[in-house]
């Protein structure tokens, strides 16, 4: 039933595009200095974040419910992501198909040549806040990086919230990634020595995750590295740095904001949101930090002064820390989870033995600082750990890889470490 919308929406997509950039604009915001790399990338942001404002933001903050909001920004960006990477052509390089492994399906992305070139493979997670985003969104991304590297990519379709809700997404990939080691990986002649795993954003936090679950139990083959980028890694503080800068100079923009993060986490936590939509005005002040959890939360988060007055965004203005708005009932529903690093893994306590780690993080980005945090904590566990803090990014800007300069440049450093972790 929804097939037969889908092709009326498709029909007047290209009237919406115009209409959005006409809108555009009329509903110009300036961006801050700084963002973007290149005069071009400037203005292809000037009409691609207006045209994001007006698809998914506006209209999502309408729904009384936030799981409308969910379904809404779910089938805004699945149509509007179309017409991202349409230069990327693959045709004649590379072959994909899917496959349903332990109930989980899969794309998988072949190149046609150089099969043999690494031999080894890259799993990758999607990202969307555990609630958006699937497989064809990223399809020119895998497309452009199985041809680039001759390397094969496998891209997952867990299932999002709120269909499900945590452990749901994890176990998922998990079980595609279990399956790919026990049977798949001799299917197609990988080394599964050289298998890295690599997700964005909450394909970040469900990458490493899986990483880290694997390393506690000691499975083999081991992972050959993990490339995080701009990875969803904590809940325990929404006051960082990077989340108070939004709030001086990015509020407004269609850009991933601190209450979407609080409604997003808290979805996947399995919160009925559409009850207790209320309490993400206090989430975003810490508020649901009980007693109990923060001295462990302190612990893990030690060096965060030190790297925050290292990262303070070349020293523009930012607002101390807003006044703590405590919610028992926040703390009571998540004070078991908090420190789960099954959902939040920057609790785990143990760091080492996981594998090489490529950790990217962008500086327009209430999610910059964890990541760096994150990488520290690995670098201090002696994990060989990369981080690269992208000066012009903003989180998401790998979906437009093929459009933006500093994006495609990225993919270019993902690329590369991977080919130096595995092997050429
Ligand atoms: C295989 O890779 C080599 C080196 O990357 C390249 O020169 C050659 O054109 C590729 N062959 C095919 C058939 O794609
Ligand atoms: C920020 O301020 C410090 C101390 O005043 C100064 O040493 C530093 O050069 C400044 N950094 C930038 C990027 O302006
Ligand atoms: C941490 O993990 C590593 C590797 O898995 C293990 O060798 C080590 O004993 C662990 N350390 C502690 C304190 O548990």
């Amino acid at each position: 039933m929804l097939k037969a919308n889908y092709s009326n929406i498709w029909k007047y997509f290209g009237y919406i595009l115009l209409f959005t950039t006409i809108l555009s604009a009329v509903l110009y915001k300036p961006l801050p200095e700084g963002f973007t790399k290149t005069k071009m990338d400037r203005i292809i942001m000037h009409i691609v974040e207006p045209a994001l404002r007006v698809a998914y933001y506006y209209p999502s903050r309408l729904f009384s419910k936030p799981s409308s909001m969910v379904w809404w920004t779910r089938l805004a960006l699945n149509h509007m992501s179309s017409t991202l990477g349409i230069t990327v052509n693959t045709n004649g390089v590379v072959s994909s198909f899917w496959r349903n492994w332990n109930g989980v399906n899969v794309k998988i992305y072949q190149p046609l040549y150089n099969q043999t070139e690494t031999n080894g493979a890259v799993l990758f997670i999607h990202g969307g806040g555990f609630a958006l985003g699937n497989v064809e969104m990223y399809d020119s991304l895998m497309r452009r990086m199985t041809a680039e590297m001759n390397t094969m990519f496998i891209s997952i379709e867990y299932r999002l919230v709120p269909e499900t809700v945590f452990p749901g997404n994890l176990l998922d990939c998990e079980n595609a990634v279990d399956y790919f080691f026990a049977n798949a990986a001799a299917e197609f002649g990988i080394d599964t020595s050289k298998v890295v795993i690599m997700g964005d954003s909450a394909g970040g936090n469900l990458a490493t995750v899986v990483a880290q679950r694997r390393n506690e139990r000691n499975a083999v083959p081991k992972l050959a590295g993990q490339v995080l980028i701009y990875p969803l890694v904590q809940m325990a503080d929404m006051q960082t740095i990077s989340y108070r800068y939004f709030f001086d100079h990015l509020d407004g923009l269609a850009l991933v904001d601190p209450e979407s993060v609080a409604y997003y986490y808290m979805f996947y936590a399995g919160i009925n949101m559409d009850e207790k939509k209320y309490l993400v005005k206090n989430v975003v002040t810490n508020g649901h930090i009980s007693k109990t959890v923060k001295q462990d939360i302190n612990k893990i988060m030690e060096h965060k002064h030190s790297l925050e007055i290292t990262n303070n965004y070349k020293n523009a203005t930012i607002k101390s820390r807003a006044n703590v708005e405590e919610s028992i009932e926040a703390q009571n529903l998540l004070e078991q989870l908090l420190m789960n690093p099954d959902i939040f893994p920057l609790m785990r306590k143990n760091l080492s033995g996981l594998p090489p780690t490529l950790v990217l993080t962008c500086e327009f980005d209430i999610l910059r600082d964890e990541g760096i945090l994150y990488a520290d904590r690995l670098k201090k566990a002696g994990v060989p750990t990369t981080s690269i803090n992208y000066e012009n990014g903003f989180h998401a800007m790998l979906n437009f890889h093929s459009e933006l300069f500093e994006a495609s440049e990225s993919v270019n450093d993902i690329e590369r470490w991977i080919l130096d972790t595995i092997g050429a």
